[in-house]
């Protein structure tokens, strides 16, 4: 109990404190350059009007400076981050990197609506959580969060668009999209497995 008033204590001393200093970047440089350069697609407060482009809003900020640097360095080299990310990200100072990750990372995330359809969502709701064994497929709760929250360089999923949750995965399983670890998690899933995590993602 004291651990947990303690813990609580100190995540509100954060919030509070948040103002200017969520992560090393500076939130209100940040804020200047999103509405300068960001907002037309990903929106002023990060949540953005198409579902080609992801919200932003409340992602992690140690996740949105990893991938301006991949985008940047061109890691990341699926066909809409060549088509939109490398041309923004390539003139990018570091500052402004963290700057800019502050800022999005300090505005209040999206609730998702309500899953259109309740028993894929169900499907994906176990999937996220305890994974697939038989097949190979590992619970994502597991490095996403119980929540879908996300932690540092791993991406909050919660209340992010459908269609573009499915994208990546399928993106991640054919190699389109960079990285190991989202190559291996999603080896095994099928375009169903995909549209039931994406389902139910969608609606948190
Ligand atoms: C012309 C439209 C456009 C503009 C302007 C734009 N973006 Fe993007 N952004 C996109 C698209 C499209 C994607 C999705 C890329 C993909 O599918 O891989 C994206 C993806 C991202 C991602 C990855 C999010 C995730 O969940 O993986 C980040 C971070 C990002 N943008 C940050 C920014 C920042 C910061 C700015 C302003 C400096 C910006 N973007 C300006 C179109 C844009
Ligand atoms: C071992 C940790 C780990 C597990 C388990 C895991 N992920 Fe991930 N996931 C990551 C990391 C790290 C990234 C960021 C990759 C990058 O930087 O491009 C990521 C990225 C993603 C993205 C891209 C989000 C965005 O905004 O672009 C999706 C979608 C995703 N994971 C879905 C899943 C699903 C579905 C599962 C379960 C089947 C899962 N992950 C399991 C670590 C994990």
């Amino acid at each position: 109990m004291k651990t947990t008033l303690l813990s609580s204590a100190f995540a509100l001393a954060l919030v509070v404190s948040g103002g200017a200093f969520a992560a090393d970047g500076n939130v209100q440089a940040g804020a200047k350059l999103a509405s300068d350069v960001c907002s037309k697609c990903h929106g002023d407060k990060g949540v953005s009007p198409s579902p080609l482009f992801p919200n932003l809003a409340g992602q992690k900020a140690g996740y949105i400076e990893n991938e301006l640097h991949l985008f940047r360095d061109r890691g990341r080299g699926d066909p809409h981050a060549r088509a939109y990310m490398w041309g923004i990200a390539g003139p990018m100072t570091d500052a402004q990197i963290s700057d800019v990750a502050a800022y999005f990372a300090a505005q209040t995330p999206v609730h998702g609506s309500p899953a259109s359809d309740t028993a894929l969502a169900e499907k994906g709701k176990a999937i996220f959580e305890k994974g697939v064994e038989a097949r190979q497929i590992p619970a994502c709760a597991a490095c996403h969060g119980k929540n879908a929250e996300g932690n540092d360089t791993i991406p909050r999923l919660a209340g992010q668009y459908k269609d573009y949750l499915v994208t990546q995965m399928l993106e991640f399983r054919g190699l389109l999209r960079d990285n190991e670890t989202m190559h291996e998690n999603t080896a095994h899933m099928t375009d169903d497995d995909a549209r039931a995590v994406a389902e139910f993602l969608s609606s948190k």
